[in-house]
Formats: structure tokens, sequence, C-alpha cells
């Protein structure tokens, strides 16, 4: 049995489907050992608590400066000893002692086809409005490890989105999540936890 632990930041809509999937046995071989989130007050942490899942804040207002923030968040996760860390909507420059500490067990979701609309500044609604400023035709979401860079490790899943002509950043980014991201970060965890994904050379093999 995987033990996850997932980080969120804000909503938690891709939290609830895999709190869904699981219970629904679309996820199989895992379960959710905790809820992180860096923000105080948010409904992912209610959803968490609706799902009795353990439920904990770590805030870089807490700390007195970024360092001790990010080995409290380390130290945090780590006491859960999970075998897989799910960035769900977790807008916090990932620390490289984390991602050494959990090499090819973080996974992230990100609301683009990365290598597009991604990297530094592109997260939330921001990645929504560049790509309607582009004028783009499709879009998506990719579930992919994380490396030391910014949405630069190895990609897992992806599905593209129709972008329509009478979209704002919001309607976008809420099919975004309804066709891609809550569907291919689930699909993703499942295929990790049943041992279907290999990483050789930056690159995943499924199956
Ligand atoms: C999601 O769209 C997720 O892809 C995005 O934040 C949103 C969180 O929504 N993440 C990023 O932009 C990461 N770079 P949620 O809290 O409802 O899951």
């Amino acid at each position: 049995m995987l033990d996850i632990v997932v980080c969120v930041s804000g909503g938690g809509t891709n939290l609830q489907a895999i709190i869904d999937k699981i219970k629904s046995k679309e996820i199989t071989n895992a379960r959710i050992k905790a809820v992180i989130s860096n923000n105080y007050g948010v409904k992912a942490l209610e959803r968490a608590q609706n799902a009795g899942i353990d439920a904990k804040v770590v805030s870089p207002k807490d700390y007195e400066n970024r360092d001790l923030f990010n080995k409290a968040l380390l130290e945090t996760v780590k006491e859960y000893e999970p075998g897989l860390v799910v960035l769900a909507g977790f807008l916090v420059n990932i620390p490289e002692q984390f991602v050494k500490t959990f090499k090819n067990r973080i996974i992230n979701i990100h609301p683009s086809l990365i290598p597009s609309f991604c990297g530094v500044g592109y997260y939330g609604l921001k990645v929504h409005e560049a790509v309607l400023a582009r004028g783009v035709k499709v879009t998506g979401a990719t579930a992919h490890f994380v490396d030391e860079g910014t949405d630069t490790g190895p990609i897992i899943l992806q599905k593209a989105v129709e972008v329509l002509p009478d979209d704002t950043p919001k309607t976008l980014q809420l099919r975004v999540m309804q066709q891609a991201e809550w569907e291919i970060l689930p699909k993703a965890i499942d295929l990790f936890a049943n041992g279907k994904i290999k990483v050789s050379d930056s690159k995943v093999e499924i199956g």
C-alpha cells in the first residue's frame, strides 16, 4: 500500500479528485496519509477533514526566514514516511533538499501542456490568462515528476483541452480541471502506486 502526502495551497479540487478516486477504486493500492497546506483557512483543509485525513498547516508566516520554513516543510512531510508526495495546486517553490529526499517520488499537476506556459511565474489563473493572451487554440494539463527546475521534470501524462472563443481565464481554468487535471493526476498516482512507471534518461515509460 502506497502512503501519499498531498500538498495543497487553496481550493483543493485536485485533492478532492484523488480522495474520490481512491474511494471509487479508480486509484488502487494507495492511501492519503496526510494533507499539508502552506496556507491557513483554505478549502483544501476542509476537504481533508471531511474525508477524515490528517491535515496540517506549515506556513512561511510562522517562520523567521525561508530556510526555516523549507526545513519545517520537509520535516513535516518526512514524519509521514510517504512513498509519494503529490503537489495538488501547491504554489510553493520546492526546495532542493526536498527534491533530493524524494527523487522521482514527487508528482505535480500543472495546468498547461508543458513545455508551453510553464516555468517561473506560470501558476494558477496566470497560466490561463497567458494562454488566452497568446491566442492558442489548444491547451491542457500535465502530470510530471518534480526535479530541481520549475516544471522541468519527467512528464508522466498529458491531456489536451480545447480553448473556446468566448473563454475567460476562469471558464478555461475550470474546463482544464474538469477535462484534464482531475483525470490525469489520479491516473498518474494509480500508475505509480501499481509500479507501472519507470523513469530513465529523464523520460517516463508506462507499462
Ligand atoms: C490547479 O489548476 C493546478 O493545476 C494549479 O493550481 C490549481 C489548484 O487548484 N497548479 C499550478 O499552477 C502549479 N504550477 P486546486 O487547489 O483546486 O486543485
